[in-house]
Order: C-alpha cells, then sequence, then structure tokens
C-alpha cells in the first residue's frame, strides 16, 4: 500500500495544472447512458473514481475508450446490455447511484446496489428514489438493491427538494431529459459540477432552462445525441492547493483554474490572509504575511463547500487566532482532527462545530485519514509541520486528486511516495 511523505517548511513557487473535476466527470459519464450514440468527454482527470465509473458503464455494456494525444478524452457509447449496477463496483464509490436515473430513463427498468454505509455520516438516496417515483417509476429494495421500473417513459413531474441535493438533483435531470413532458425541479443543487452537466445535456439534445439557478425546467425529449464536452477544471483541487500555498507562503499560480467557481473559499481566504486573483493563466494565489483564523460554515453552492473543510481547517490550524469551523452538510465529517491533534494542532470538537486555536507550528507524526477530503489535509498539514509526515491509506487520496506528490513537488514542497 502506498504512503506520502512530506518534510514541511519550505514556501511554494511556480505553477500548479489542475486538472478536470473528478465531481463533474461522473455524472457525465453517466450522463453517456442516456444515448447509444457516442459522448465524447475531453479533460477527464485519471483518478481511481473515473476508473470505477469506467467498469460500471462497461458492464453496462458501454464501450468506454480513453482516447487523444494526452489521453485525457473519454470516449463513451454503444447499446446497454445490461442494466443491474452490482453491489461490487458500488460499494466503492457512492455516485454510482447516478446511473440509476440514466438506466431507468433509457431502458425502463434498473437494478442499482445501495451505496451502503459511508466514513463521512448516513448519506441516504431517498430523494433520488422520492424523485423518480414521482415520474412514475415504481420502486422496491431487493436484498439491498434498489428495483426500478417504469411502464414506457417516466412522466414529467413537479419535484421539490427539502433540501439542494448534489447527487438527486443530476439524477433527476438526467432522468428528465428523456421523460415524457415537463420537469420542475425545485430547490434544486446549483454547483458549477450541475451547470456542466446541464451544458452537456443541452449539447446531446436536452430542452433545459433556469440553468444555474434553484429551478430548473426541463423538457423532455424522445432521444438524445452525440455530443463533446469539456468537463471544467476542479474547484476543490484548486481549493486544495490553494490552502497548500497559505499553509506553506510562496506565490503560485492555478493553471486553469476558474476564480468564479471558488466563491465562498476565495471569501475565506482573502480574510484569512491569502491574496487570491485571478491572471489569464488561471488563479494566482500568495500569502506574504500572517494568517489570521476565520470562521466558515459549510453550505450548499455557493456557499463554503463541506469539499474544503477539512483543507481549511489544516490551514487555520497554523493561522494566528481562533476560528470555529461549523460543518452543516454531513454529520461525522471531522476525523482528521483527531489525526491533526496528533501533529499539535488544538481543535475541539462540539457538536458540528469545531474550535481551532492557531499554533506556531506543527510537528510530523504518523497519521492516516479515511476519507479523501481528510485525507488531503493531512498532506496539507505535512506542509506545516516540522519534521517529516507519514500519510498512510493514500488509495483514499487517489480517488480524487492526480499526481499529488509531482503537483507539490514541481512547486517546491518536500513531498514523495512510496509502497510500505
Ligand atoms: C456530492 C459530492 C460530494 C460533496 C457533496 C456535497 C459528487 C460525486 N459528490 O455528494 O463530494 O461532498 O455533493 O457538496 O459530486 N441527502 C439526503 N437524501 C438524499 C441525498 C442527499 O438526505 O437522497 C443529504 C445528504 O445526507 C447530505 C445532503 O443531502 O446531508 C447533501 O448531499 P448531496 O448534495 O446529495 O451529496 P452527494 O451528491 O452525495
Amino acid at each position: 500500500m502506498d504512503s506520502i511523505r512530506i518534510v514541511g517548511g519550505r514556501p511554494l513557487h511556480g505553477e500548479i495544472p489542475i486538472g478536470g473535476a473528478k465531481n463533474a466527470a461522473l455524472p457525465l459519464m453517466a450522463a453517456g447512458l442516456l444515448t447509444e450514440d457516442r459522448l465524447l468527454l475531453t479533460r477527464v482527470p485519471r483518478l481511481a473514481d473515473i476508473e470505477t465509473m469506467s467498469s460500471l458503464l462497461a458492464q453496462h455494456g458501454i464501450a468506454v475508450e480513453r482516447t487523444g494525444n494526452d489521453g485525457r478524452s473519454l470516449s463513451l457509447g454503444g447499446p446497454i446490455t445490461n442494466t443491474e449496477a452490482p453491489y461490487d463496483i458500488v460499494r466503492k464509490m457512492r455516485a454510482s447511484i447516478l446511473v440509476l436515473g440514466p438506466l431507468l430513463a433509457r431502458m425502463g427498468e434498473a437494478r442499482v446496489s445501495l451505496p451502503g454505509g459511508c466514513a463521512i455520516g448516513t448519506r441516504p438516496v431517498d430523494l433520488h428514489l422520492k424523485g423518480l417515483q414521482q415520474m412514475g417509476a415504481e420502486i422496491e429494495l431487493d436484498f439491498g438493491y434498489v428495483v426500478a421500473k417504469v411502464a414506457g417513459r417516466l412522466r414529467g413531474a413537479t419535484i421539490i427538494f427539502p433540501m439542494p441535493s448534489v447527487g438527486a438533483t443530476e439524477n433527476l435531470l438526467m432522468a428528465a431529459s428523456l421523460a415524457e413532458g415537463t420537469t420542475l425541479l425545485r430547490n434544486a443543487a446549483r454547483e458549477p459540477e450541475i451547470i456542466d452537466l446541464c451544458h452537456c445535456l443541452v449539447a446531446m439534445g436536452a430542452r433545459i432552462s433556469g440553468i444555474g439557478t434553484g429551478e430548473l425546467v426541463i423538457e423532455g425529449v424522445e432521444k438524445l445525441h452525440a455530443a463533446t464536452h469539456a468537463i471544467i477544471p476542479d474547484r476543490i483541487e484548486t481549493g486544495t492547493y490553494a490552502c497548500a500555498v497559505g499553509i506553506a507562503g510562496g506565490d503560485v499560480v492555478l493553471r486553469d483554474a476558474r476564480m468564479e467557481h471558488l466563491g465562498a473559499v476565495a471569501r475565506s481566504m482573502e480574510d484569512a490572509g491569502i491574496l487570491i486573483t485571478e491572471v489569464p493563466e488561471g488563479v494566482r494565489v500568495r500569502r506574504a504575511n500572517g494568517l489570521h483564523g476565520v470562521d466558515v460554515m459549510t453550505e450548499p453552492y455557493p456557499g463554503f463547500p463541506t469539499d474544503m473543510q477539512a483543507q481549511f481547517m489544516a490551514m487555520m490550524v497554523v493561522a494566528e487566532g481562533a476560528s470555529m469551523i461549523t460543518e452543516s452538510i454531513f454529520e461525522n465529517r471531522f476525523m482528521h482532527v483527531s489525526e491533526l491533534t496528533r501533529m499539535g494542532a488544538r481543535v475541539n470538537v462540539h457538536g458540528s462545530s469545531a474550535i481551532v486555536r492557531g499554533v506556531d507550528s506543527l510537528h510530523g507524526a504518523p497519521v492516516m485519514a479515511t476519507d479523501l477530503r481528510a485525507s488531503s489535509s493531512l498532506i496539507l498539514a505535512g506542509l506545516a509541520a516540522k519534521g517529516e509526515t507519514v500519510v498512510s491509506r493514500v488509495y483514499h487520496l487517489d480517488r480524487g486528486y492526480e499526481d499529488v506528490e509531482g503537483k507539490l513537488s514541481a512547486v517546491g514542497a518536500r513531498v514523495e511516495r512510496f509502497s510500505e
């Protein structure tokens, strides 16, 4: 199993390329199930989760092929030969549930394993299922599987989400694109990844209005067709490296990053004393002076993303003063705290809030994390630590960050991967 060794204390200078967004790529790949024609996605990152989704689509019968000179294009197409998403694949990645809407809309049936427990708290899929039922699907649970059927096509419906859900919005958007009649999604999630999915669906022939708002109107069509779509840059990878600069100091351009997707993250970073500006190549991040404690609360987009909470905390741990970090999206998403504490951080968790009291420096330690963003927060903490930090179980990291050790080393950090 691979581990990553970090020796902290060096400022970062240079350029880090930002890849295509994992959380945009996964639903876009599921959208490949909506047509027999070819969907060509470009700027697809090389990540374990993309491989998992590729295996899932392949076993549904889709021909999945990496193409292009840079190997970053993915061609999807062909008939669906199997409508079952087996537990063995779904258990590796929750986003597998995104095949449910497309399979049901195109084939009239789907049998998809329930994603099951997740390290960051109970994450139900009730909103996905209720929405599909409102569109006429019959849904049963059978031996850990969601079994969904519809006679003929799904039907347009008005679906009001009690809270914005990224996955449920995506599943229902895809299903509604091929439904009969008009679907209204109210209180829909507005993340940039959803806007990206809408743009791709429109390129495939879908009729969607209200893109970028919480109220999406989808007029179903009978068929979707071939399209080519470039995936947006990853705003969480961007924010993670911005925190790396905040922690280590220096001046780095995050190439291809988009300032407009950072929303509350950019504001919180500025409040913490980081200079973050839009430049023609992407986003430039600098820290000349000290860091200050800033309070943040995770919220649906455009609020502060839960996927940036652990990394921001790693930065607050070495800021001057205190900060309160509140997690309002997922319960139990503070697993990085105990590991950060082992490196000398002063953090107290009370319910869904963590009080961080900044310290002058951390000290290196062997640490490990049980989820993706928690793992990246430990790498960041390692940049602030005196001595050597070893982060083990980096397969979590590989689900969502491409070549983290290469990207950080290229800007001057001492970070290397090794096999234990
Ligand atoms: C997506 C992201 C994940 C991110 C999360 C929140 C992908 C592949 N994953 O996950 O990285 O952390 O958005 O920004 O894009 N909920 C229900 N019932 C449901 C669905 C969700 O109660 O049927 C709740 C969840 O428990 C959570 C909240 O709604 O409290 C938001 O979850 P959701 O937006 O659905 O997250 P995911 O789509 O799973």
